[in-house]
């Protein structure tokens, strides 16, 4: 809670800035961030993010009572759950990773696939997917804050709400406001890039931001901007992930599509392999997005291994390795079909390789610097 609400104080200290879109307020965010979008109808408070930061770790909305948001966003582990895949209830697992939920609200969209727009939206979920806290609906949830006296408080603070005036509604708007201050710049990158500081970085970093830039191609994703990185161009691209998975023709193609149809995106993708590696094709139809994934932020990588939306390499040189070799574990592994275009071998050399994955080292934030 100590860095959550050092930052809020610091947001609030920041006011309004500026307005980014017609329903954003935007607040001054840490170094190398951009200003924090806020929708104008979900004004952050105090007392929400309180309320928010319970719900976040409430194991009670499961169906076993042993699972919580916390349970696979849990801030010792930068917020992700450091496994490949997560695992919900009765351990049952999942088909993707976990990501950080640091720095979501930037995000344009939620969930690797970008199915849901929002972070009120997306928080509706979890709760009611079967491999996740696995609730039969949102009633038991409802249930527990019109009674029980603590929320009954919490929600009267934070919206004069009370019994059957609390809806999914203000759960969702509380959840979101908690994960608005889940807020991380700062790293030795920034302090480097753009406080300055020549010394901030290793020189070892500094090659590999040079990498990262130039020979890796990297930003063209993973975008850094004059005066903010957020990693992310917050688009969807076929990097070569899962590639074993994907339908092998029209007939599978065909099944997953039906699954979809069948159980909801949200439910479908978290429950079949072969369907979670449709990627945003699961969202849009669009068969140009057959496999792809939404850019990750990379900020504090360094937290949250494995990698990838199916966690399927274990560490930081891995992941350098699998760009090196054109989105491919082994070189001589077969190109995958549908690559993106900026997915190509790069001749890289280990030297180059160990300093790239330097620089994404120091992309760690100093509120998550294990000591
Ligand atoms: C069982 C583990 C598990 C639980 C419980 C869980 N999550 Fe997640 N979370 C995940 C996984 C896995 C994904 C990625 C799923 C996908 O993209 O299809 C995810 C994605 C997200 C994202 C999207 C981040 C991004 O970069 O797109 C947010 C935000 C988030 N979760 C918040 C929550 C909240 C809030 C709760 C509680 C209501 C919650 N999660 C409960 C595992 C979990
Ligand atoms: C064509 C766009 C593109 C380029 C170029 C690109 N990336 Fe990525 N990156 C992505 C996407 C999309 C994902 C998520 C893909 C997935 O999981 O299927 C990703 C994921 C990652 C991850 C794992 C994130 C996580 O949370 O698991 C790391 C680390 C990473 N990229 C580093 C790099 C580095 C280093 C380079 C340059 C050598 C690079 N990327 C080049 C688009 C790109």
């Amino acid at each position: 809670m100590k860095t959550t609400t050092r930052h809020f104080k610091k947001m609030l200290m920041g006011g309004v800035i500026a307005a980014t879109l017609v329903t954003y307020v935007a607040f001054a965010g840490p170094l190398g961030l951009p200003p924090l979008p806020v929708p104008a109808n979900n004004p952050i408070t105090p007392e929400k993010v309180k309320l928010g930061d319970k719900l976040f770790h409430d194991k009670r909305f499961s169906n076993t009572g042993e699972v919580s948001c916390a349970t696979c966003h849990d801030r010792e582990k930068g917020f992700a759950d450091g496994l490949p895949v997560s695992e919900g209830i009765n351990k049952l697992k999942g088909t993707r990773n976990a990501p950080t939920v640091i720095n979501a609200a930037y995000l344009h969209t939620q969930f690797w696939d970008g199915r849901e727009p929002t972070l009120e939206a997306q928080s509706a979920g979890p709760f009611i997917n079967p491999v996740e806290m696995a609730l039969p609906n949102h009633e038991p949830i409802l249930k527990i804050v019109r009674t029980d006296p603590e929320y009954v408080d919490l929600f009267k603070k934070a919206f004069a709400k009370t019994g059957n005036q609390i809806t999914m509604k203000e759960v969702e708007q509380a959840i979101a406001s908690f994960e608005r201050t889940l807020i991380a710049g700062n790293s030795p990158f920034d302090r480097y890039f753009y406080g300055g500081d020549k010394n901030a970085m290793s020189p070892a970093a500094i090659r590999g931001l040079d990498v990262f830039i130039n020979q890796g191609r990297c930003v063209s994703c993973h975008v850094i901007e004059q005066t903010q990185a957020l990693f992310t161009d917050n688009r969807f691209h076929m990097i070569g992930a899962s590639a074993q998975q994907m339908p092998k023709d029209l007939d599978e193609l065909a099944a997953a599509v039906e699954d979809v149809k069948k159980k909801g995106t949200d439910i479908a993708v978290l429950s079949n392999e072969k369907t979670s590696s449709l990627g945003r094709f699961a969202v849009t139809r669009d068969l140009t997005d057959i496999g792809a994934f939404k850019t990750s932020t990379l900020r504090n990588i360094a937290l949250t291994a494995p990698y990838l939306h199916d966690g399927s390499l274990k560490t930081l040189e891995e992941v350098v390795q699998f760009y090196n070799n054109g989105g491919r574990v082994k070189e001589t592994d077969p190109v995958p079909e549908l690559l993106s275009g900026g997915i190509r071998p790069l001749n890289l050399s280990k030297e180059q390789q160990a300093d790239l994955v330097e620089f994404l080292k120091a992309l760690t934030s100093p509120e998550f610097v294990k000591k």
